[in-house]
């Protein structure tokens, strides 16, 4: 049985991800941290697959890192979706620190952290996929916070990628642009909805660049609207 590992699946795209990568021979393990939203996601996928774990853990706290890792165990992960993320939105003068280490801990220091423990006990053929962001590579007045992250997360993953190379173990990034999720509803501003991508086409990206042979390495997927980025 493999065993996949999946962050934020309690709702949006790591939701849809969880869904679209359901089988019978995969175990999810699916973290959240609303228990009843996350509940909802295990419930969807159950008939689908083999086992499903639920993880309820907070990625901004030290603890709530390694707690998630001595509850995942020792059994090596065949896929570790890093997908977990917050963002901040606002005028980079109005950021407080405990939002700037928020969004550093949830979508940094803990992918980070994750990674540096599971990494090693993957056996080849196994991937790790980082849900990035349109954000890693462009800047976006009022995302500074974000961007920081993400932009970040594009330099650590590209390098970790070179570093698995030879275990074959693949890193593929995935850059969505906007996605019709609940991360907008927090978000100051009419965002058109219907101009968005949805959770389920980012979930799609996912699959595609897994099911490719273990020797073919989709390193990046940029998706979006082709009527352009809102
Ligand atoms: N939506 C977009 O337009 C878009 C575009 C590009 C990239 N992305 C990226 O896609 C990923 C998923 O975003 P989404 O749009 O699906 O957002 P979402 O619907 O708001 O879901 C975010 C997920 O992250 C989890 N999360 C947030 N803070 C957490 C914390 N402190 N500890 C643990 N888990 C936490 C949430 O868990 P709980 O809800 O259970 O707290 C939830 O499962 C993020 O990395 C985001 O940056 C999104």
């Amino acid at each position: 049985m493999k065993r996949y590992l999946i962050t934020g699946a309690s709702r949006g795209i790591g939701r849809a991800i969880a869904e679209k990568l359901a089988a019978p021979d995969v175990a999810l393990l699916l973290h959240g941290r609303d228990t009843i939203a996350l509940a909802a996601t295990c419930k969807s996928v159950k008939s689908g697959c083999a086992r499903v774990i639920p993880l309820i853990h907070d990625l901004a706290l030290s603890t709530g890192v390694s707690d998630l890792i001595a509850e995942v165990g020792d059994e090596p992960l065949d896929l570790f979706v890093n997908n977990a993320g917050i963002a901040v939105v606002k005028p980079f003068g109005e950021i407080t620190s405990v939002e700037w280490e928020q969004t550093l801990g949830v979508n940094l220091t803990a992918p980070f952290q994750l990674i540096q423990h599971f990494a090693p006990q993957m056996p080849p053929g196994a991937s790790i996929v980082n849900v990035l962001s349109i954000a890693a590579k462009t800047g976006f007045a009022n995302w500074s916070a974000y961007c920081m992250s993400k932009f970040a997360m594009e330099g650590f993953s590209q390098s970790v990628r070179e570093e698995l190379r030879d275990r074959k173990i693949r890193v593929i990034n995935i850059y969505p642009a906007a996605t019709d999720t609940e991360i907008w509803n927090n978000v100051e501003g009419n965002w058109p909805r219907d101009k968005m991508i949805s959770a389920a086409q980012v979930a799609d990206a996912v699959a595609f660049s897994l099911a490719q042979p273990p020797e073919v390495l989709v390193a990046n997927i940029t998706l979006g609207n082709l009527g352009g980025d809102l």
